[in-house]
């Protein structure tokens, strides 16, 4: 379907940051054909849709470059405990309980809220990923799925071969908008043998390795304990590092850390409300950026946030750093809204194909009504966004060239029933 959004103003979080005021956008066959000021441009172009976005911004869709979105099943089950008693002691056993049909629904609920604030690809690590692949299929995001290779609880490598299959079904499925990575979930659940094969298996499908680093203190001694070394150290010298990796958290880096996550072109992603939440610290966001590191923006699951929101990340992230440092030059905006797009393209291996809004790149964009009390008067679309903007404000979503919200209505998902599937399993899994 060709789309033409005619008087838009766009944020296009291109490398010269550049701002369009009144502008034509065409879409065609999944693609941004072309976007001019002038409406000479369109002379050619026939489009089976006008949207008038008068009134509306327009910006690259966010991504969520870490989460488990089927957690919504357990949002605000086991608040204000440490990273470890929650994690061990109350999520780990609901786990237990999940069925993949549980997963399948939760996940469906997670891209809901995802899509309904704005965000149009996240990368998940959870259990049964064959359903959440599923999901991801029917509803039209885009994500990137990673699946583990452990075999249960136990941590011989038994599973490789289902992480083979699940990449030949799933990378690069649905016109391109499903890429598979390898799951390692920490070094603490995994240990150095399992850690090889799975830098083993990554490095022959030739593929990435989405894992949670340094997210706690106790994390760093343990891995001291367990290893002589840190998790990014360990994760170095086993070859994690060697293929593309998303790490989530390095709250806790040392500068040794910091230079080798640097030295190997390490994606961190910044979890800014799930480390408040659960006490791990404050990420050092500001130095990373300076050594020329790629941080992109997470939510982690609803389980430790307890939304999916990503207006609510960049808006944490544009403050936090500046509080800590009680410096406010820190983390900018712009800086912020790219944490939350092109970043997390790069992030996530989607680089070059989402995250801005240019010619020739996929069409994963978002409308936002800028016609609210508490957006006016944008002066600055950049800052609005950031420091004003609701994850409600979010009116349409375009996600590869297809429609999946207009008006705020879900186009590809019965929201009601898997509200009340979600209530269901919630009843079951956490009596
Ligand atoms: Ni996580």
């Amino acid at each position: 379907m060709n789309i033409l959004i005619k008087n838009a103003d766009i944020i296009t979080c291109n490398a010269s940051d550049d701002v369009l005021q009144g502008a034509f956008l065409g879409i065609k066959d999944g693609y941004i054909d072309f976007i001019d000021t002038k409406e000479d441009a369109l002379k050619d172009f026939k489009a089976d849709r006008i949207i008038d976005a008068k009134g509306k911004l327009v910006m690259p869709g966010l991504v969520n470059a870490h989460t488990h979105s089927g957690m919504t099943i357990l949002r605000n089950f086991a608040n204000d405990l440490a990273l470890e008693d929650w994690l061990f002691g109350n999520v780990l056993p609901v786990e237990e309980k999940l069925t993949p049909e549980d997963i399948y629904w939760g996940t469906l609920l997670g891209i809901a809220e995802m899509i309904k604030s704005g965000t149009t690809t996240f990368a998940d690590m959870y259990l049964h990923m064959e359903e959440v692949a599923r999901a991801v299929s029917e509803t039209g995001i885009r994500a990137n799925l990673c699946r583990s290779p452990l075999k249960d609880s136990d941590k011989s490598v038994e599973d490789a071969v289902r992480c083979f299959e699940y990449f030949k079904k799933w990378d690069n499925s649905f016109n391109g908008r499903i890429k598979v990575y390898i799951e390692v979930h920490s070094v603490y659940l995994f240990d150095e043998p399992s850690l090889r094969m799975s830098a083993e298996v990554a490095k022959e499908i030739n593929t990435g390795i989405h894992i949670h680093m340094q997210e706690t203190l106790k994390e760093c001694e343990d891995s001291n304990k367990k290893y002589g070394m840190s998790p990014a150290e360990i994760c170095c010298k086993t070859g994690i590092f060697d293929v593309p990796v998303i790490a989530a958290h390095c709250v806790h880096l040392s500068d040794g850390d910091m230079g080798i996550i640097r030295d190997k072109g390490v994606n961190v992603i910044h979890n800014p409300t799930s480390n408040l939440k659960l006490g791990s610290g404050i990420a050092k966001v500001d130095d990373m950026l300076k050594n020329g590191i790629n941080v992109a923006l997470g939510t982690d699951g609803a389980a430790s946030n307890n939304n999916l929101n990503m207006f609510e990340e960049m808006h944490l992230a544009a403050l936090i750093h500046k509080g800590v440092h009680m410096d406010p030059t820190l983390i900018g905006a712009s800086c912020a809204l790219k944490m939350a797009t092109v970043n997390g393209a790069k992030a996530l291996g989607f680089g070059g194909e989402i995250g801005e809004i240019s010619k020739g790149m996929k069409a994963d964009l978002i409308l936002i009504d800028m016609d609210k009390t508490h957006l006016c008067p944008v002066n600055d679309p950049v800052s609005a966004v950031v420091y004003s903007a609701q994850s409600s404000d979010v009116d349409t979503v375009i996600i590869d060239g297809n429609i999946v919200m207009e008006n705020r209505e879900l186009k590809t998902i019965d929201e009601e029933k898997v509200k009340f599937n979600v209530k269901e399993i919630a009843k079951r899994v956490l009596r």
